[in-house]
């Protein structure tokens, strides 16, 4: 048996009473230190399996890359997490408590499951702090009643994640003036203002400088520990500059899993991914 059997055999969840879990989800345990399950997800598009019996682990507070070809299922896996796609088959929890696929997408979220999209999609007509105040009141409809109603600890912890994210001295310049990689910052910044416990990341540097990418290299790091990242990523620089576990995903499986000489050295990842 190896070591991920037994930690799958371990993990199962299976036998949970389902009919003992409430309408609002339970706060997150984390008392296995495991924040993310997915077991047996199997999802097919057109009779074409994009992610077949998929087993992923993550523990809370790692920082995890996942990489992997072109149309290995990683973006599906990241819908499947956050409940824009079910799956046909499988099991996906957060914490020990929490059935995600029993949830839509907003309660996925203030669940605590963020996630930022390859494309940053901030408000550019605003300014860098309206945007940190919109995320942070959540709404957009009853936007400005309620920035106007944020209260001092928020206004604090705006000012935390400017400085997180190297904004502090950007606040009333317009998002749609910053770089590529600045908009890039303040939209992990509005994910951070939800205060997620678990954050989902698509190609994070992706268009950006050398400068650009160490910069986000140092962010994702800080916020691991305190939080949980999952970074989907193809440049391979980046990758080695960031990860301690890295997952190959390839045809919908994880096809290797271990750290960046493990990964790099494995004959079958060499075969599909890296190898030219
Ligand atoms: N909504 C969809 N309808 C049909 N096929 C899809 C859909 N989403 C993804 N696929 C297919 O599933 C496979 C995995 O896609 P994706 O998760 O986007 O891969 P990756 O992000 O690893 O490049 C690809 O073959 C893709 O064409
Ligand atoms: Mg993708």
């Amino acid at each position: 048996m190896t070591m991920l059997d037994t930690m799958r055999s371990y993990m199962r969840r299976d036998q949970v009473f389902e009919f003992l879990i409430p309408d609002t989800p339970p706060d997150l345990d984390l008392t296995h230190g495991m924040i993310l399950y997915l077991e047996g997800i199997t999802v097919s598009f057109d009779g074409f399996k994009a992610i077949d019996d998929l087993n992923l682990y993550i523990r809370d507070g790692e920082l995890r890359c996942i990489i992997g070809p072109n149309g290995a299922g990683k973006t599906t896996m990241m819908d499947i997490i956050t409940g824009k796609t079910r799956p046909d088959a499988g099991s996906a929890w957060f914490g020990q408590q929490i059935n995600l696929l029993k949830m839509s997408e907003p309660e996925i979220a203030r669940a605590g499951i963020g996630r930022k999209f390859q494309k940053p999609t901030v408000f550019g007509r605003h300014t860098v702090i309206e945007n940190l105040e919109l995320a942070m009141a959540g709404d957009r409809r009853v936007w400005s009643t309620l920035v106007a109603r944020l209260d001092g600890e928020q206004r604090d912890r705006i000012d935390e994640i400017l400085d997180l994210v190297g904004l502090s001295e950007m606040v009333r310049i317009r998002a749609g003036s910053l770089s590529h990689g600045q908009k890039q910052w303040l939209e992990i910044g509005m994910l951070l203002a939800q205060n997620p416990k678990l954050l989902l990341v698509d190609e994070p540097v992706a268009g950006m400088t050398g400068q650009e990418m160490e910069r986000t290299a140092e962010l994702l790091t800080s916020l691991a520990g305190s939080r949980t990242v999952v970074v989907v990523e193809h440049d391979m620089d980046f990758v080695r500059s960031i990860a301690r576990t890295v997952t190959v995903l390839h045809q919908g499986r994880v096809l290797a899993e271990g750290d960046m000489d493990e990964i790099q050295n494995d004959q079958r990842v060499i075969d599909v991914y890296l190898g030219d």
